[in-house]
């Protein structure tokens, strides 16, 4: 059950019309600020529209209904009838949705907006605004009139939404918040913040998604408030039969997102604000990172000490202290004298070198950097005209202003030589903006905002979003179109588009396990799917047993790193004793044989829009005790896990959905849409695959791409009835796949008492290095003693119990009886 906010959570924003009175400006806590009247709409007098936008008005104040497609309708409020400049930062430039038709009803007491699947009421009278499906019910409605006040100090308003909230309404969404995956109950805000050693329920945290979904009577719409100030969410906190949202400034403006399933929510989310594009293949496999790796001797050590164990290993991190003074695009030349020459050592034993830049530039005439951004003002200024100064790693320093695309541009100019160098991949980090002492930047801070102008209150949540944008588009460039690799600790909604993310200084404790499960599932239904935690917990110690379990997890975060502070003991697999490793060794070859799998769900991330991790009530949603559960998610269409979050732990009951599911270790078969009882050894995890899956899979290889693989292993997985299966190719680094240079095979699997078919389709023009597949048959009911491809008969194979075949990776269709 969701708890009752505390006092501390409520401070700000106060928000009911009860407490009216004491009204005060919401940063400012002294009493005799001047008292602020809210305003609300009122009667609708007259309307007006203009292909599918209408425009509603009371006299003084406005509202615009726009329709975006079938689904989403965007609604904005001008208190003074002026709207602000239509752009968004969160928003897809390529975006190209069109509704295919829609109308508007005059009707005595409302006007109907509708497209062919929502109904968008505005109700004359009073302005409130709801809408409804087809049927009449309605999905999300106006407590109040939507209402604002005026900023007695920055000019502009605050702006407000209430919604009505059902008995039995949850909420799901929000990005990075630490907290149960239901929201209900508890009041958040938006403001991304430096939170080193973060708590359960702290808020806010790192990233901005102001995106929610609501579910109510098993049906679930989404709430986009695309407003960048600090924004509130307040899930029927206060008042319990109500939830808002508002904002210290900009527009009220948000987006009405038709379900009712969860996952079209999340689809429809993603078509506004985008996916991630396809990642290189190297990004996906396992990463060390450390604070920090150096000297020279000591990274090339680490790594060598992967390949002497066999341990598989991507990827290595260079944090700040490479860097000479923590001067950006510098290197300290005592700890590394030569880094092309080791970079290029590493790549020639499979590493990939991924580095640590920030936006604060020190101050120093004797720098290029600091003196270019100086030369052509390229750092932020203060309201009055001063350099916006504070102190980060480097001492004191500027900061770029981001949100100018010629800002943009030259810091992505600036990868040149670390690119040169061999640097693979690039990790921006302390960009909410962070300044040690307070905090981050002022509110005067001024910024260009596209040229639209904006202090750093409208500014502050995009700013490290579009640090990493111009990181994605300057590594793009200098890489040659190769698939550029980046990650970045502070977001916005739509940062997808440029990068992955981590959740930053979590702690090494087994509340942060459970809360990292949390948190990913979150990210992941909120756009940010390549999401992933620090294994291991970035601050304190973990025993052997925390760190292998969280190892556990980290197989199935979309990104799996390992990363703690410079402070702690060595974090590698091998650190805390030969027991552990033996398990850690496993579990990171475990994550090497899925890449395939893996690599196919990105792409249905990319393509299709599908969120890589999958809460039970995102399964679904139709059972209301799905909707508490979070500890078991999908990982793609095909795998369940629940990660184990205790020590010590023995079993755990888990849920499975409905459908057949196989023990991914034993191949035991599990029936689904109810709970078990599962052992955890602490070798395995559960770990479920559903039947009539086809799961691809990779002999396990040092680093992606080592081997060249002759046939490409496919497991079936028997299920009774007709499922289909996906596995995607290519050639793992270019944007080729933009052109069609992939393969999608799609697998139509039937299985019947006594024999499975297999028919395949391929899309795509990409020409695998493989010609045959070997496909392994688990779980029939029947001895197999024949099997037809095509029209011919094949040998069946027996390996490990198992039986296979090799057939041509072009087969149409394959039964085993
Ligand atoms: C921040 C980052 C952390 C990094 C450290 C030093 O705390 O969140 O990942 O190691 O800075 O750069």
């Amino acid at each position: 059950m969701a708890e009752s906010p505390k006092k501390e959570d409520i401070v700000t924003g106060i928000l009911e019309e009860e407490t009216l009175d004491n009204i005060q400006h919401v940063n400012n806590p002294v009493l005799d600020v001047p008292i602020v009247e809210k305003k609300y709409l009122n009667r609708i007098l007259s309307y007006s529209k203009k292909g599918n936008v209408f425009i509603f008005t009371d006299g003084k104040a406005s509202v615009e209904v726009k329709v975006f497609s079938d689904e989403i309708i965007r609604v904005r409020l001008a208190p003074h009838s002026s709207f602000l400049d239509d752009f968004s930062y969160a928003i897809r430039e390529d975006i190209n949705l069109h509704p295919t038709s829609f109308s508007i009803l005059d009707l005595d007491d409302a006007f109907l907006v509708k497209t062919n699947v929502v109904v968008c009421r505005v109700q004359k009278e009073n302005f409130l605004v709801s809408f409804e499906n087809m049927e009449g019910e309605v999905m999300n409605a106006d407590y109040k009139p939507m209402h604002w006040e005026e900023n007695p100090d920055f000019g502009g308003y605050y702006v407000y939404c209430t919604k009505h909230t059902p008995e039995d309404e949850v909420f799901f969404g929000l990005g990075d918040k630490s907290a149960n995956l239901n929201l209900r109950g508890r009041r958040y805000q938006n403001w991304n913040a430096d939170t080193y050693g973060f708590g359960f329920n702290q808020d806010p945290l790192y990233k901005t998604i102001p995106f929610y979904i609501g579910v109510t009577g098993g049906d679930a719409y989404g709430i986009f408030f695309d407003n960048t100030f600090k924004t509130y969410f307040d899930f029927a906190a206060e008042k319990n039969d109500r939830t808002s949202y508002w904002s210290e400034g900009g527009e009220l403006q948000y987006y009405y997102i038709h379900g009712p399933q969860i996952i079209d929510v999340v689809k429809r989310y993603h078509e506004l604000t985008g996916t991630h594009d396809m990642p290189p293949l190297w990004a996906i496999g396992y990463h060390q990172c450390r604070w920090s790796y150096y000297p020279e001797a000591n990274v090339r050590e680490v790594a060598s000490q992967f390949r002497k164990r066999q341990i598989p290993c991507d990827a290595i991190y260079l944090d700040i202290d490479y860097m000479d003074g923590y001067r950006c695009f510098t290197w300290n030349k005592r700890y590394f004298p030569n880094p092309r020459k080791m970079i290029s050592d590493l790549a020639a034993d499979g590493f990939r070198t991924v580095v640590m830049i920030d936006p604060g530039i020190k101050v120093d005439e004797d720098y290029w950097v600091f003196n270019e951004g100086k030369e052509n003002k390229y750092f932020c200024r203060r309201g009055d005209d001063y350099f916006m100064e504070g102190y980060v790693w480097p001492g004191r320093c500027q900061f770029p202003d981001y949100t100018n695309p010629k800002v943009r541009q030259w810091w992505g100019t600036l990868y040149r030589d670390l690119v040169e160098d061999g640097v693979a991949g690039v990790w921006n980090d302390m960009n909410e903006p962070a300044v040690f002492g307070r905090g981050t930047f002022p509110d005067d801070v001024r910024h260009h905002f596209e040229g639209l102008r904006g202090s750093h209150r409208k500014a502050h949540n995009i700013y490290g979003m579009q640090m990493v944008r111009s990181t994605y588009d300057g590594l793009k460039k200098l890489q040659k179109n190769k698939r550029p690799f980046t990650i970045t600790r502070a977001a916005y909604a739509g940062t997808q588009r440029y990068s992955s993310v981590w959740t930053g200084d979590n702690i090494a404790t087994w509340e942060h396990l459970k809360i990292g499960v949390l948190q990913l599932q979150r990210l992941s239904v909120s756009g940010l799917s390549f999401c992933g935690t620090d294994i291991g917990g970035f601050t304190g110690e973990p025993d052997g047993e925390l760190y292998t379990r969280w190892m556990q997890f980290g197989v199935f975060s979309p990104f799996m790193r390992v990363h703690s502070a410079g402070d702690t003991r060595d974090r590698e697999p091998w650190s805390f004793g030969p027991e552990w490793e033996v398990i850690c060794k496993k579990f990171i070859e475990l994550r090497y044989k899925l890449l395939p799998y893996i690599y196919t769900v990105f792409w249905r991330q990319h393509k299709y829009r599908e969120p890589i991790l999958r809460p039970i009530s995102l399964l679904e949603q139709h059972k209301p005790e799905n909707l508490q559960r979070e500890e078991e998610f999908g990982f793609g269409h095909n795998i369940l896990v629940s990660p184990v979050i205790h020590p010590g732990q023995q079993s755990k009951v888990l849920y499975l959905p409905e459908g057949d599911w196989y023990y991914y270790f034993d191949h035991t078969l599990f029936v689904g849409g109810q709970e078990h009882k599962v052992e955890t050894r602490l070798d395995e995890m559960p770990i479920f695959v559903r039947a009539g899956s086809v799961i691809p899979e990779f002999p396990v290889m040092q680093y992606t791409m080592e081997k060249n693989i002759d046939a490409l292993k496919l497991n079936i997985y028997w299920g009774s009835g007709r499922y289909e299966s996906h596995v995607y190719t290519d050639h793992g680094e270019t944007f080729a796949y933009e052109q069609s240079v992939y393969n999608e095979k799609y697998f139509i699997v039937e299985g019947e008492q006594n024999s499975l078919t297999i028919v395949q389709h391929i899309e795509g023009l990409y020409h695998e290095r493989f010609d045959s597949y070997k496909v392994y048959f688990i779980g029939l009911p029947f001895d197999a003693h024949h099997v037809e491809v095509d029209g011919d008969i094949h040998k069946i194979l027996m390996e490990e119990g198992k039986p296979y075949i090799e057939v041509e990776k072009e087969f149409r269709r394959l039964t085993i009886s």
